[in-house]
């Protein structure tokens, strides 16, 4: 966002991993009371498309804001002027005014700030470890990208029972906390070409590539490490230009 690789209209408030405990609601909310302790969700759902009936609310395309038409913008600067509110959260603020769809309820002793993350970084890898794909037990995963979202989906690989998990990254002192979470094997993607790393552990490439940083070079890479047969996860967002 910062760079404009995925634009969203300024003046705004950015933030999309929020946890907090509801104060109050509106009059047509039903699911959510005063004291629940919720997540934010970034997809929004109407509720009423097909996805939403079929178990699958993230697929929802309508953007659900919840708002009735006519009705103040939630968030204004001092002068009034409307400021743009991020995945209908901006959770980079203290407080956030959202619609009931925008909020997932969970149990009361979950710590918030380890919660907050499910609202997209555990969600979004360990989401594609689990139901993008069904990673059979004994395969071999390789996760390009050991941040949030690249350690959540090797997570996910190492719950599923993956026979080798190799974990690609830039930053050497990423492969520490990759390994306590089931790598088996770590290559440094500045030592060398980490293609042919890859290609070397796997006996000629691996049977799943998660790619978690969202560039191009790096999606490349992930294709090529994937072996016959094998399936590329594109998981990093990369800029909508490229
Ligand atoms: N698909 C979705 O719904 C979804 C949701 C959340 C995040 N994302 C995207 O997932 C990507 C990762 O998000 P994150 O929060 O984990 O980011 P992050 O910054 O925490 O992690 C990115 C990791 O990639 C590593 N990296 C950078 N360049 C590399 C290279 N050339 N080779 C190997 N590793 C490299 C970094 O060192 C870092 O560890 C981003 O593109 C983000 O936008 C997608």
């Amino acid at each position: 966002m910062i760079e404009g690789g995925l634009p969203f209209p300024p003046p705004c408030i950015l933030g999309h991993e929020a946890a907090g405990i509801v104060e109050g609601v509106g009059d047509g909310v039903t699911d959510f009371a005063p004291g629940d302790h919720v997540i934010g969700c970034l997809n929004s759902w109407c509720g009423m498309y097909k996805f939403c009936t079929q178990g699958r609310p993230y697929l929802c395309p309508t953007q659900f804001v919840g708002r009735r038409e006519g009705s103040r913008p939630r968030l204004t600067d001092a002068n009034g002027v409307p400021l743009s509110q991020f995945a209908n959260l901006s959770s980079f603020a203290e407080n956030i005014l959202c619609p009931e769809r925008s909020l997932v309820k969970i149990r009361d002793d979950m710590p918030l700030d380890c919660a907050s993350l499910i609202g997209c970084g555990v969600t979004t890898g360990l989401g594609a470890a689990l139901n993008t794909v069904k990673i059979p037990a004994g395969a071999s995963v390789v996760i390009v990208g050991c941040g949030g979202v690249g350690l959540a989906a090797l997570q996910g690989a190492r719950i599923v029972g993956a026979g080798s998990i190799i974990a690609v990254d830039v930053k050497r002192w990423k492969f520490g906390l990759a390994r306590d979470l089931g790598a088996s094997d770590c290559v440094d993607a500045t030592d060398g070409d980490p293609f042919a790393a890859v290609r070397e552990i796997t006996s000629g490439g691996a049977d799943f590539v998660f790619e978690c940083v969202g560039l191009v070079p790096t999606v490349q890479q992930a294709i090529a490490m994937t072996g016959r047969g094998g399936t590329t996860v594109l998981v990093g967002v990369v800029p909508v230009t490229a």
